[in-house]
């Protein structure tokens, strides 16, 4: 009898599992998982999703027009070629549909978002992750792994899980090493926070090259993870196809109204940048002078390695963690068993998080 299937490849995903918000037996654990803003969204965004809130009959506006023109407006970018999304994640899928299938390769480096492979998988394409040199992206191994039915790179900068960044020169290399026909997808989730003068999200990019695009989160800096809401910017004709391809609705007013509001408010901005700018300094010497492996990071994380030294491995530090209402996010997923990472959360969080490992580790 013939039995219902999947397309190949659609089995073998290992379904995305999100960062873990609760702990049995705690009220209200302390998230340090998923890289979220720890000072929340701002109130003007509030305020713009409590006055939507009686409109919630109406569809939401297709084209997400003011939401794009704000976007536009705060980034100096050209409206119509801006392409927004349920998150980044969707927008990430949404180019993998119309650029890859069956028989195509999909390039990213050994620790890149983890998305890449799942969705690579998730339209018949072949994942190929390139080695890293020191946990960052390595353009040589990425050049030195393209074939003649590579169709996209995809890179994190910076990146998720490791924190880690291509500069501005480094990007451009991969770049020209590309051939015209292969997209370069360069996933800037984390730009609002770099603080490097060498470093660039890449609408340069875009605008040089006909194949890059630059995918952009408000789940971030921006403190709307819970909305949903990504963006990107390309060129016309990739922009044409997203807009044959995406749902007409893809986009909620919740998360359109709150965008917009959000994008307004500089001061908010300002203040969550502010503070992962005194707290990602401070998570990372505290967690080295507990003798830790603390990789560099530009981002709103820390990727820590515990190296198993006296049997002190990173999943018992997890369960030490978890015990004492703290989550961290495991990294078995992304080849990274012995390592644990960390948002920057609140002062007391981030203290109470390094209380707990310096306990963990005396
Ligand atoms: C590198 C990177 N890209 C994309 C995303 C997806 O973000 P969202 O779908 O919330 O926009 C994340 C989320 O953690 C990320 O770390």
């Amino acid at each position: 009898m013939a039995r219902l299937r999947p397309r190949p490849g659609i089995l073998e995903i290992e379904p995305y599992v999100g960062g873990k918000a609760e702990v049995a037996g705690i009220v209200r654990a302390v998230k340090l998982s998923a890289n979220e803003s720890p000072i929340g969204p701002s109130p003007r965004a509030i305020a713009a999703l409590q006055a939507a809130a009686p409109e919630a009959h109406r569809y939401p506006d297709g084209a997400a027009e003011r939401l794009r023109r704000a976007i536009g407006a705060r980034f100096d970018l050209d409206p119509d070629r801006i392409v927004c999304g349920a998150g980044s994640d969707e927008l990430i899928q949404l180019l993998m549909r119309a650029y890859a299938g069956p028989g195509d390769e999909v390039l990213y480096s050994a620790h890149g978002f983890l998305m890449y492979k799942l969705s690579a998988l998730a339209v018949g394409a072949t994942p190929f992750a390139a080695p890293e040199r020191a946990l960052t992206a390595d353009v040589d191994a990425l050049l030195a792994r393209l074939s003649s039915r590579t169709r996209m790179v995809f890179l994190a900068n910076p990146n998720n899980p490791t924190g880690s960044y291509l500069a501005a020169d480094e990007l451009a290399r991969l770049h020209a090493g590309l051939p015209e026909d292969v997209l370069l997808v360069i996933d800037a989730a984390y730009a609002e926070y770099v603080r490097r003068n060498d470093y660039t999200a890449g609408m340069d990019l875009v605008d040089r090259a006909d194949n890059v695009v630059m995918t952009r989160t408000f789940s971030k800096l921006f403190g709307l993870a819970a909305l949903r809401l990504g963006w990107l910017y390309a060129k016309p004709p990739v922009v044409d196809v997203l807009h044959r391809i995406r749902g007409p609705f893809n986009v909620g007013t919740p998360a359109q109204v709150a965008g917009v509001a959000a994008l307004d408010d500089l001061e908010h901005q300002e203040r969550a940048r502010t503070h992962n700018d005194r707290w990602l300094p401070w998570l990372a010497q505290q967690l080295s002078g507990l003798g830790l492996a603390v990789h560099p990071s530009v981002a709103n994380f820390v990727l820590v390695s515990f190296g198993n030294a006296g049997g002190r491995s990173a999943a018992a530090a997890s369960a030490w963690l978890e015990q004492r209402g703290i989550i961290a996010r495991a990294m078995a997923a992304y080849g990274l068993p012995d390592c644990l990472r960390l948002s920057v959360g609140l002062e007391d969080e981030n203290r109470a998080a390094v209380a707990a490992l310096k306990e963990f580790m005396a």
